[in-house]
């Protein structure tokens, strides 16, 4: 079965062509990287004037690098939510306009869950396995049962952990998006230098915190009266402790909580998936600290793309049949949230639309 994965829920179009849920044909994704670098965070409006300017070019550049026509695809595949209203609507609308006219059956998918497959696509995991979302708006960790089964175990009560770095990032005066440019600034820090803390939430230990970190770097670098405007009031070599120092914390906090999270819910290995999996210093700590089987998301399958929305897709499809042409963008939604309703009875069931 050839199905298109389309993705739009935040700053990135992508569209791929994957084959039995597995086999990746084509994964093409237009960042808007440069669009949202001037305001240092992603500005809806713009995004989602970007996501229709290019949604038709990258999706024949996905067919054509798959080598297949749009009469080829089998199933149309979408994330749906959780993600930016205006984004989601127009991969959805998208996806719908493609389903009614090519006659082809649809799916939305969560983007989040999506993330985990990413990671699955690839490797053979030993489940039950503790899955850890790790993105720019999700932190989670969820135990994993199978595809489509799911128990939310704890998620960040603010900020997720890539928005953190963003934010973080921003105070520093390193540009967007904030991750990577963290991480190399990090380098060449001291990790120990200030001894940040991450939040923790009471009787909630699995859940996350990382607003009271970023208020602790913007007290440190712009004074306990400092705005995000206000000049930075460290020396300029002491930047690279203060990110290093901040990697530290956030990635010993996540790596800690899943540590834990093994033992509770017994479970056999650890799937990573977001955009903060690619991070070097929290794969090293991962690897380090953790002693169950890792799995990380192949490069080019940690940011969003169209290939992971593609691949869980195909299961969606196989286990509950296409969607009907009601089913809306969700900007929450939640691990095995009841969108059954909205599934026609069963798989290939396309013509009662
Ligand atoms: O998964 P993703 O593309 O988007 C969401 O679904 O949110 O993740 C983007 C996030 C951004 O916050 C970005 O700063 C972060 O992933 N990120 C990183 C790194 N690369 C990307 N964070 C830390 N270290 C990195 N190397
Ligand atoms: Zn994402």
């Amino acid at each position: 079965m050839l199905v298109l994965g389309i993705e739009s829920t935040c700053d990135e179009t992508g569209c791929a062509v994957v084959r039995d849920g597995k086999e990746i044909l084509s994964n093409v994704v237009a960042s808007q990287e440069d669009l949202h670098r001037a305001y240092g965070g992603v500005v809806p409006e713009l995004a989602c004037r970007r996501h229709v300017d290019v949604c038709l070019p990258v999706l024949n550049q996905a067919l054509e690098e798959a080598g297949v026509s749009i009469e080829e695809i089998d199933l149309i595949a979408v994330a749906h939510g959780p993600g930016l209203i205006g984004a989601l609507l127009i991969g959805l609308n998208f996806a719908k306009s493609l389903s009614l006219t090519l006659k082809k059956p649809f799916v939305g998918v969560n983007h989040v869950e999506a993330h985990l497959y990413a990671t699955m696509m690839h490797h053979e995991v030993k489940l039950p396995s503790l899955g850890v979302v790790i993105s720019g708006g999700h932190t989670a960790l969820v135990k994993v049962n199978g595809i489509g089964s799911y128990q939310l175990i704890g998620q960040t009560q603010d900020d997720a952990i890539g928005e953190a770095f963003d934010k973080v990032a921003k105070l520093l005066n390193l540009p967007y998006p904030g991750g990577p440019n963290i991480e190399k600034l990090a380098k060449l820090g001291n990790p120990h230098r200030f001894p940040f803390k991450a939040g923790k939430i009471k009787k909630r230990p699995f859940d996350f915190s990382f607003s009271g970190l970023k208020t602790a770097v913007l007290y440190l670098v712009k004074g306990q009266n400092g705005k995000s405007q206000t000049p930075l009031i460290v020396h300029e070599e002491e930047r690279a402790d203060v990110a290093a120092s901040f990697q530290h914390t956030a990635c010993s906090d996540l790596v800690e909580k899943i540590g834990s999270a093994l033992k509770e819910y017994q479970c056999h290995s650890v799937i990573f998936g977001g955009g903060v999996s690619q991070n070097l210093y929290l794969r090293n700590l991962a690897e380090e600290k953790i002693g169950s089987p890792i799995y990380w998301p192949a490069k080019g399958l940690c940011l969003d793309n169209g290939a992971m929305i593609g691949g869980l897709g195909y299961h969606y499809y196989l286990q509950k049949g296409s969607h009907t042409m009601d089913l809306e963008a969700q900007t929450r939604l939640q691990f095995n949230e009841d969108t059954q309703s909205s599934f026609l009875a069963t798989a290939g069931s396309f013509d009662r639309l």
